[in-house]
């Protein structure tokens, strides 16, 4: 079914979705803040609006951040219009966001897109959706253009809440892989040397086997229970102390080392050093 979908914002993100509608069967309209981005896909059969205004029932937003939208729809009409934001901010930046839509008579639907813009479009992708279900429902088969629609539930925070915990783990995993990198190549190892290794790691933690530690963490967090006679957290805070000084006297940064340890450390002062590792989210959640 051809939809008319408006994409408003034309950085890497939102000119592949509008090429991707066009290339979809939609009938596209696309504005950016700074015009002059619209070139190929006026060539390709958008229409370029020159005001948001122009904008039709279905709005696909991709800007830097909520504010955006702010500045850029502040003065249009949103009654009966359906706002898809696909942009960044904070879980409760968008629940303002959806009561800001409401009192201008649209509805909100917020997501969080997990692939880069070579993604949008391919198998595998997917987006968190949150908001109104009918909302999202209704325009599933547009939306799937763009990716597989994954409804996380109707509080408009939720779809930040899925896509910031990914991102966390995305950059928090591969920087410590940096770290572990750098520290190899202090002592003369290449990194593809310690390739196969952290292949190993990553791939243990996230599978069934014996280092399958997402699952057993889960199952803990779940009971609210660290059982810790196999491996104490109170060794695992000695033994990231060990990690700190081979960072500090290979003569690299140990920054997220250090952030590491004064975690462990305090999860064990806090008297729960006989507990698993797991325990540490009790400190995180309490800080
Ligand atoms: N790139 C990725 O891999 C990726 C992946 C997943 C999610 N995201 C998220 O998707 C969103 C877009 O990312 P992107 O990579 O496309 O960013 P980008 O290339 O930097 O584009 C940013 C867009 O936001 C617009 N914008 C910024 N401030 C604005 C304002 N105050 N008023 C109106 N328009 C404004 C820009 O307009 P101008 O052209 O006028 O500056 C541009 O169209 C971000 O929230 C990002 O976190 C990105």
């Amino acid at each position: 079914m051809t939809t008319h979908v408006t994409v408003i914002g034309l950085g890497a993100m939102g000119s592949t979705m509008a090429e991707t509608f066009l290339k979809a069967g939609h009938q596209v309209t696309v504005w950016n803040r700074t015009p002059g981005k619209a070139g190929a896909l006026v060539a390709l059969g958008a229409h370029e609006a020159s005001s948001p205004a122009e904008a039709g029932e279905l709005l696909v937003i991709s800007q830097l951040d909520y504010q955006a939208m702010y500045d850029s729809l502040g003065d249009v009409d949103l009654r009966g219009k359906v706002l898809v934001n696909l942009s960044s901010d904070a879980p409760s930046v968008l629940r303002e966001a959806s009561d800001w839509v409401a009192a201008r008579g649209g509805v909100l639907v917020t997501g969080g897109i997990m692939v880069p813009p070579p993604g949008i479009g391919r198998p595998g992708a997917y987006t968190f959706y949150s908001g109104p279900a009918e909302v999202v429902t209704r325009h599933t088969e547009t939306l799937k253009a763009i990716s597989d629609v994954t409804y996380v539930g109707a509080d408009p925070g939720l779809a930040m809440v899925f896509y910031q915990s990914q991102l966390f783990m995305f950059w928090s995993g591969l920087t410590a892989y940096m770290y572990a990198s750098a520290l190899a190549q202090s002592a003369g190892v290449a990194p593809s040397q310690l390739l196969p290794f952290a292949q190993e790691t990553f791939g243990g933690i996230a599978g069934e086997g014996p280092m399958g530690f997402l699952k057993y963490l889960t199952a803990e967090f779940e009971e609210r229970s660290y059982p810790g006679e196999a491996n104490s957290l109170h060794m695992q805070a000695v033994g990231m102390g060990h990690v700190v000084h081979a960072f500090e006297e290979a003569g690299i940064d140990a920054t997220l080392p250090v952030a590491l340890k004064r975690l462990f450390e305090r999860a064990d002062a806090e008297g729960r050093g006989a507990e698993g590792l797991g325990t540490v989210i009790e400190s995180i959640k309490k800080p």
